[in-house]
């Protein structure tokens, strides 16, 4: 089995990712995590500035764009390029799709397509390398489940941000982003449903993981 291997887990808000990332640190104790935005102390502060700064919410979807791929080709270089040589398993908490599915397609970027693509292909620049994921897995849910189980979140006042604030429509936009995603990349994507209990959709991703990593 080849080890080095890049994986996302990705998917609308309330689609139960969180949790299913704590199962994953479970199962491979020994891979390598990361969360964008965010990640390296540089690809942070480009989180801070996309979330939590206060022009975040009047960001345009090219500004949104641009901070994620900053951030991201810091993440290639710093903690995706290392893992890989050294053999090991990488698990992105939202990567590369997440631009594709809030920017052009949440809020509206839809001038943004060829931009994505260079900026896809391009973002290993410094690595020479692109380091595109293996495998994605999207958490697939309704908006109406996923912005009911995020109401819930935020009376326990967790972790909100402006994304998680806007409408149903712009959640079902999302979810039509992630959807024409993986259209585009049939053979990496794998969409996993994430409407049945945490157990069940554990299991769906250990069925997915435990098949995709025997072929490697
Ligand atoms: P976060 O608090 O990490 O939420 P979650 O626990 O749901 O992952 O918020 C990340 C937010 O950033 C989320 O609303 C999606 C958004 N986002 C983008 O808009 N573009 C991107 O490229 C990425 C990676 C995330």
């Amino acid at each position: 089995m080849k080890t080095s291997t890049f994986i996302v887990i990705a998917g609308c808000e309330g689609s139960g990712k969180t949790t299913q990332i704590s199962n994953l640190k479970k199962k491979y104790p020994e891979a390598v995590f990361f969360r964008e935005p965010g990640g390296t102390e540089f690809a942070e502060e480009m989180r801070r500035l996309m979330l939590v700064s206060p022009d975040s919410a009047e960001l345009s979807p090219f500004q949104q764009m641009n901070l994620a791929f900053a951030g991201r080709a810091d993440n290639i270089r710093k903690i995706i390029a290392p893992a890989m040589k050294a053999g090991k398993l990488v698990f992105a908490d939202r990567f590369d799709c997440c631009s594709f599915a809030y920017q052009i397609f949440g809020m509206e970027g839809r001038n943004l397509f060829s931009h994505f693509d260079s900026s896809r292909l391009s973002m290993g620049s410094s690595t020479k390398h692109p380091y595109l994921p293996d495998l994605y897995i999207f958490l697939d849910i309704s908006p109406e489940e996923g912005m009911r189980r995020v109401a819930i979140r935020a009376k326990a006042k967790r972790d909100v941000n402006h994304f998680d604030e806007r409408g149903p429509e712009f959640h079902a936009r999302v979810r039509d982003g992630y959807k024409r995603f993986a259209e585009l990349h049939p053979s990496r994507v794998k969409v996993v449903d994430g409407h049945p209990s945490k157990e069940e959709v554990w299991k769906s991703i250990e069925t997915v993981l435990d098949g995709f990593l025997a072929t490697r």
